[in-house]
């Protein structure tokens, strides 16, 4: 490949269904030349979430939509080659939205340099939006407390195996994992630390989620929505918080589908159920930060991410989401850094 040249994956269709190739596009364009004030950066980390099928749908309940020919919008980690801008220098590793391209221009907005001592990785998983999803959602939303039985789905995603690992250290009595493979389900209880792990796809998930709750779950951390909200909710114990994070098992439904049949033992259970969007807290990251830096340090709390390589694999990355492949935050690495 010409080094002059900046390769891109472009949104080509909208998705209907399940994300495929189609709705990709590869091109290539020059490298663009920073201006004044601006710098120019290489992609070395792209990580992905759910929530980009959403924005490539026509529109969106909270997400600015991609247009199509855009290139894919998605958060990651460069480094600086050029610099005409006072604040950044070559060399610098820096937190950005880079998108599937390999060169990005900047004036520097919506960028930050990488704390000292955290490296892409970390700042891309638990020090990321993932991070503070998963603690936000456990100990804001649902008040996570010392004693407390708290069940997550989409446990061994990028946000679930935080969540759980949060859970755990706030001194949670119980904290039990539902994911798709049996070996994502060994690796949440002999790696991460949950005290079990139910595997979604056997028939008899809702018996084993009964019996591993005999008074009820005190938190149901819902990264899935769908029939397991609907068994979740069946399962409160009283005063119960439900959190309402994501619903994957809908993203990929082109049509709007039930609510869950088993609400109203919200009210049976004098129970809460609340959805959040961590954007509106990212002011907090600082806070945040600070509250899990410790349990980064003595070890209570450990970064899991999963990375493929190679500028060609960054749709298959966004896919891997949707097939249940990843396990941990779902990263691409694009190049290596200078
Ligand atoms: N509220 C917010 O501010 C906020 C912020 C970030 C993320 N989120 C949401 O949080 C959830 C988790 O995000 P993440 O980044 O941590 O993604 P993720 O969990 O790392 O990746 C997706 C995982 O979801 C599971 N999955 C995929 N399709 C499924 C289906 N139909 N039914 C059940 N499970 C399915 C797969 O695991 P299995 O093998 O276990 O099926 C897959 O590995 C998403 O719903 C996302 O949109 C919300």
């Amino acid at each position: 490949m010409s080094e002059k040249i900046n390769r891109q994956w472009l949104l080509a269709a909208r998705p209907e269904g399940m994300l495929n190739d189609g709705n990709f596009k590869q091109t290539e364009t020059p490298i663009p030349e920073p201006g004044e004030g601006e710098f120019l950066a290489k992609t070395i980390y792209v990580g992905v979430e759910p929530a980009m099928r959403g924005q490539m749908l026509p529109q969106s309940a909270y997400a600015q939509v991609m247009q199509i020919g855009d290139v894919i919008r998605a958060g990651g980690v460069s480094q600086i080659i050029k610099s005409n801008h006072p604040d950044f220098a070559v060399g610098d590793m820096i937190q950005c939205s880079p998108g599937f391209q390999e060169y990005m221009v900047s004036d520097g907005k919506m960028v930050s340099k990488l704390p000292d001592g955290l490296n892409a990785e970390a700042v891309l998983s638990v020090f990321g939006g993932t991070g503070f999803t998963a603690y936000y959602g456990m100990v804001e939303t649902g008040e996570v407390k010392e004693g407390d039985t708290v069940l997550i789905s989409g446990a061994a995603g990028a946000v679930g195996n935080i969540a759980g690992q949060i859970a755990k250290i706030k001194g949670a009595s119980k904290v039990v994992g539902l994911a798709g493979t049996d070996e994502k389900c060994k690796w949440l209880i002999d790696e991460i630390g949950f005290d079990a792990a139910i595997n979604y796809k056997d028939d008899d998930y809702a018996d084993q989620i009964r019996a591993a709750f005999p008074d009820g779950m005190n938190v149901f951390f819902d990264n899935v929505g769908g029939e397991i909200l609907d068994v979740a909710l069946n399962n409160l114990a009283l005063n119960a918080r439900v959190v309402i994070c994501g619903g994957i098992s809908r993203y990929n439904k082109d049509h709007k589908v039930p609510g869950p049949e088993n609400y109203f033992n919200l009210v049976y259970k004098r129970a809460r159920m609340e959805g959040f969007i961590i954007v509106d807290n990212l002011h907090r990251a600082q806070e945040f930060s600070d509250a899990m830096t410790p349990w980064l340090e003595d070890g209570s709390l450990k970064y899991q991410v999963d990375i493929i390589e190679g500028f060609e694999n960054l749709p298959n990355g966004l896919m891997r989401l949707f097939t249940g492949a990843n396990k941990g935050k779902q990263l691409i690495k694009v190049n290596d850094p200078i």
